[in-house]
């Protein structure tokens, strides 16, 4: 239905019908030395994991529910950059697919007209100085009408067909085209280091130049968004003048 013209990622592709989460198989694969641009994909997850122990809705069969096992030889503190790198990719992978303009969020949310439709979960194993995995979760709204999603999410939450007139867009074609985005930007930032992928995010995100308030958990700030550092973290020019470094919020 579609071709992958990836060499790396997506090389070895195991494929479940049904699965408790993709991202919990892909650990234990890991694990078992399974190699670099493993993927691990399922029609339907019993219990999809998102970030800050949330559970991700993963119907059968209307989304993408996907996780990817990367061996990056970068020290273990470098590893938030990929978040920022997948959502580039993802973000680039679906414009092309659907001829749509998905937007990245901070610090990893891919929204369409302001409704988020796709979500990355980056999370590693390593030793202090060394990461032995990285596993990528991504799970994509794509084939969703309005009446799969709750009243109450339709006002937070999209997907690719109901952005493009309920079309229903091919899984198989969204997928090539972000595992072909994927491999560009990784092995790019392998070789020439995260500066490009950083640039490219601030392109792409709703958030920079804009006025926003963060949510952390200890306190609420407002200010503009200036952009990223060199390790993801926002960067919020305050009233007064000063810059406060977010680390992990909720922003809106
Ligand atoms: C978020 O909270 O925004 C991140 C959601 C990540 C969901 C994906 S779906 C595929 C992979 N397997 C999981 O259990 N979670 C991730």
């Amino acid at each position: 239905e579609a071709i992958l013209s990836t060499e790396n990622i997506g090389k070895n592709i195991i494929y479940k019908k049904e699965v408790t989460s993709t991202q919990a198989l892909a650990h234990d694969m890991a694990r078992n030395d399974a190699s670099e641009g493993t993927l691990v994909v399922a029609d339907y997850q019993q219990k999809g994991k998102g970030r800050l122990g949330r559970e991700w809705h993963s119907p059968p069969g209307t989304g993408l529910w996907f996780s990817l096992i990367l061996r990056p030889d970068i020290p273990p503190q470098k590893a938030p950059q990929l978040t920022l790198l997948t959502a580039v990719a993802v973000t680039e992978g679906i414009n092309k697919a659907a001829g749509i303009e998905a937007q990245i969020k901070w610090p990893n949310d891919i929204l369409i007209d302001g409704k988020k439709t796709a979500g990355i979960l980056t999370e590693m194993q390593s030793e202090p100085d060394r990461v032995q995995a990285v596993i990528v979760g991504i799970g994509i709204n794509i084939n969703q009408q309005p009446e799969h999603f709750p009243e109450l999410l339709l006002s937070k939450a999209t997907s690719l067909s109901i952005a493009k007139e309920n079309k229903i867009f091919s899984r198989a074609k969204v997928i090539a085209a972000i595992l072909e985005r994927y491999e560009d930007w990784y092995y790019q930032y392998l070789i020439d280091g995260f500066e490009q992928v950083r640039k490219r995010w601030e392109e792409l995100a709703v958030t920079i130049g804009k006025e926003i308030t963060a949510t952390t958990v200890t306190k609420t700030v407002e200010g503009l968004a200036q952009g990223i550092t060199e390790d993801g973290v926002l960067l919020l020019k305050k009233k007064d003048g000063q810059i406060e470094h977010i680390y992990s919020a909720d922003i809106h």
